[in-house]
């Protein structure tokens, strides 16, 4: 287990000192207002308002091909909307972007650099070499990988690999880090123990987490909110308001996760429903 004491060390350029956080800023505030986003004339985002509180863990779902990683790639300053407004903490994401860590399916390691380094990877550049391989270890310690330190990615298992890309995205301390399917490519078991690392270095770290999955259990079992987006559009909002630790299996979650299975999965435009998801007009 971290402690922000494991994080102390002076602060690299670029990035905020690990000590001395203040409480109060529990990671970026994000706002999307009128976002459009058209390829060659398709438009997959459509007129997309969406706002994201500091310190919210949200999740989005949807059908394949419904915009999800292309509402990523916007938030993350990847891409650019085709109209609308995108704001991290006021900022542009491509102003922004030293705040900003997406991490992917794929764990995207360096395979000719050892874990360590791959690592180091998440730091912007310069600053004494010391500091920035104290930082790395803390990262992986946070991830509970302190021992693969000076491993090779060949060397590692799935959920190892998708680890040392955890402990890439945190070592800059983001404000806001996207997820999208990160989970997709492992076993159940390792799944289930990576929502648990995720929850568990979202309490110790502040940053705003958004996460794309096709698993619905999952984004019930880790957010605060659930959307669904449907036809370039947030068809619908669910707010899972159950404390953590969640216990699996628990019905109040099995009733959020068909409520949003029946959304994702109704026909036409946003679907009304008994069962309480706060309902978002067409
Ligand atoms: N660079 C691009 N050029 C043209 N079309 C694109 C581009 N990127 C995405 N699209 C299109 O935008 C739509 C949404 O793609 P996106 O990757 O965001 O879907 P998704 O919801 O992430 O799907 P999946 O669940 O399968 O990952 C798709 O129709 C896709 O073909
Ligand atoms: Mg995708």
């Amino acid at each position: 287990m971290s402690s922000p004491a494991r994080w102390k060390c002076a602060p690299l350029r670029g990035i905020r000192p690990m000590l001395d956080i203040d409480q109060s800023a529990l990671g970026a505030d994000v706002a999307l207002i009128g976002v459009e986003k058209r390829f060659d004339g398709n438009t997959v985002l459509s007129r997309l308002d969406l706002t994201i509180r500091a310190g919210e863990f949200l999740s989005i779902v949807g059908k394949s091909g419904c915009g999800k990683s292309t509402l990523l790639r916007l938030l993350s300053g990847l891409d650019q909307p085709s109209s609308g407004d995108i704001r991290v903490d006021g900022l542009t994401p491509e102003d922004g972007r030293e705040d900003i860590r997406l991490m992917f399916q794929e764990p995207r390691l360096l395979p000719w650099a050892r874990v360590i380094d791959n690592v180091m990877v998440g730091l912007p550049e310069g600053g004494p070499v010391a500091e920035r391989h104290a930082r790395a270890e803390a990262a992986l310690r946070e991830v509970q990988l302190a021992d693969k330190a000076a491993e090779w990615p060949a060397n590692l298992s799935g959920g190892q690999r998708q680890r040392v890309a955890l402990a890439r995205a945190l070592v800059s301390r983001p404000r806001l880090l996207a997820f999208d399917e990160p989970l997709g490519a492992l076993d159940a078991l390792t799944r289930l123990v990576m929502q648990d690392l995720i929850l568990q270095v979202k309490r110790e770290e502040a940053f705003t987490a958004v996460l794309v999955t096709h698993d619905v259990t999952e984004a019930v079992a880790l957010s605060d909110r659930v959307i669904v987006l449907d036809a370039g559009r947030v068809a619908r909002e669910v707010v899972i308001d159950i404390p953590h630790p969640r216990p699996r299996g628990d019905a109040r979650l099995a009733a959020l996760e068909a409520e949003i299975l029946g959304a994702i999965f109704a026909e036409g435009g946003p679907v009304r429903s008994a069962a309480g998801g706060t309902q978002l007009s067409g």
